[in-house]
């Protein structure tokens, strides 16, 4: 599964025969994304050497990789075929986060390499992350600041709209997607939403409704995505299914860029087919020129990928990778593979 697949299930197990007991026991560990200092230290303390290098172009990481046993990213380091192949010694690449869509999964397989991620070390704060961008959305906060720092003072132009009573709709009802369907629903909102795995009941317990994609997109006021990237979201949300949805519907993607096709949205926005979207993801980040009018446009509010930039969920995401690492590479119990 594209998050983790046995992560998702809370498999455990035990990984001897994966990593091969004839290897030293100590380790030597790239992190090659900025991360929190606890997860240094968790390596150092189980007698691992670690290197911590963030910010290394693609030739750095070539040139080096071939002496390290685990590999540490976040989004930064791509981790695809070209890395994997001159990884000469890798055993395990870990994940400090949940998307593994940076890193070449099926190629890590087939060399023997393990891809871990931390499941639900970040979601309370991309959820939180996503309420607030569906807060500014409603109430035109990040556009009223602006106003008034340039010295305007325009009341009847930052109306906005409640969210009582109006529906959100949730695609993808994983971890982020359901705390954020309760928490909507605390602020008096109808939850709708739509995940292909979660069964009806589990929905309904949840006090979400279960519809199909295309009900969802006819009666959501505020459209929020929580999903993984893979071949069937990419792009889902694109001119067809726009054209489904409610005039004036909001829509908000704290998951991955890919999901949206930029131009699509760009041209409903100027259409008011969408009355404004909150993104903190974008297709490539940082976004390029071409992305230029999505990003500057008067309807988007958009932060730059902060979905799980807290200290609290860093050191989480930290902690957890590096223990969950250790755990593999001294024989013992494994989770987030
Ligand atoms: P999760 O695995 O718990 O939930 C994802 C859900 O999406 C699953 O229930 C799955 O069944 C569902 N899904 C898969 N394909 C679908 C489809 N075609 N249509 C509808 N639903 C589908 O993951 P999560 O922890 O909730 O994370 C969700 C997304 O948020 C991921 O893409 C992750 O990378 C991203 N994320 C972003 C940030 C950020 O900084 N902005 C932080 C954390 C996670
Ligand atoms: C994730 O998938 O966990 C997020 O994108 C957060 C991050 O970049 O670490």
């Amino acid at each position: 599964a594209p998050n983790g697949g046995a992560a998702q299930s809370g498999r455990k197990g035990t990984v001897r025969s994966l990593v091969g007991s004839s290897r030293p026991a100590l380790a030597n560990i790239l992190i090659g994304d900025s991360t929190d200092p606890v997860c240094e230290s968790v390596f150092r303390s189980r007698g691992h050497a670690v290197d911590f290098k963030p910010g290394l172009s693609k030739e750095e990481l070539l040139s080096i990789i071939g002496k390290y046993d685990g590999l540490v990213v976040r989004s930064g380091v791509q981790v695809d075929e070209d890395l994997i192949t001159a990884a000469k010694n890798m055993r395990i690449v870990g994940r400090a986060g949940t998307g593994v869509d940076n890193i070449n999964v099926p190629a890590a397989t087939s060399k023997g390499v393990l891809v871990m991620n931390t499941p639900g070390g970040n979601t309370v704060s991309t959820a939180e992350l996503t309420m607030s961008h569906i807060l500014a959305l409603a109430r035109n906060i990040p556009q009223a600041v602006s106003s008034m720092k340039e010295g305007r003072w325009d009341r009847k132009k930052y109306t906005g709209t409640e969210l009582m009573g109006k529906t959100i709709g949730v695609v993808g009802l994983g971890r982020i997607g359901r705390e954020v369907a309760t928490w909507c629903m605390n602020f008096g909102m109808h939850a709708v939403g739509y995940d292909p795995i979660l069964t009806d009941d589990a929905a309904l317990a949840a006090g979400i409704e279960p519809v199909s994609l295309d009900e969802l997109f006819a009666c959501s006021d505020f459209i929020t995505l929580h999903t993984p990237l893979t071949p069937e979201t990419k792009g889902l949300i694109g001119r067809s299914n726009l054209d489904k949805c409610k005039k004036g519907v909001r829509i908000i993607n704290c998951a991955r860029g890919g999901i949206i096709d930029p131009v699509a949205l760009v041209d409903a926005l100027n259409l008011g087919k969408v009355a404004g979207a909150s993104l903190d993801v974008y297709p490539s980040e940082p976004p390029p020129p071409e992305l230029k009018e999505l990003v500057t446009h008067p309807k988007v509010v958009c932060s730059p990928h902060l979905g799980a930039s807290t200290q609290d969920a860093q050191v989480r995401v930290a902690k957890d990778i590096a223990i969950q690492m250790c755990d593999v590479l001294d024989g013992g119990e494994y989770v987030g593979v």
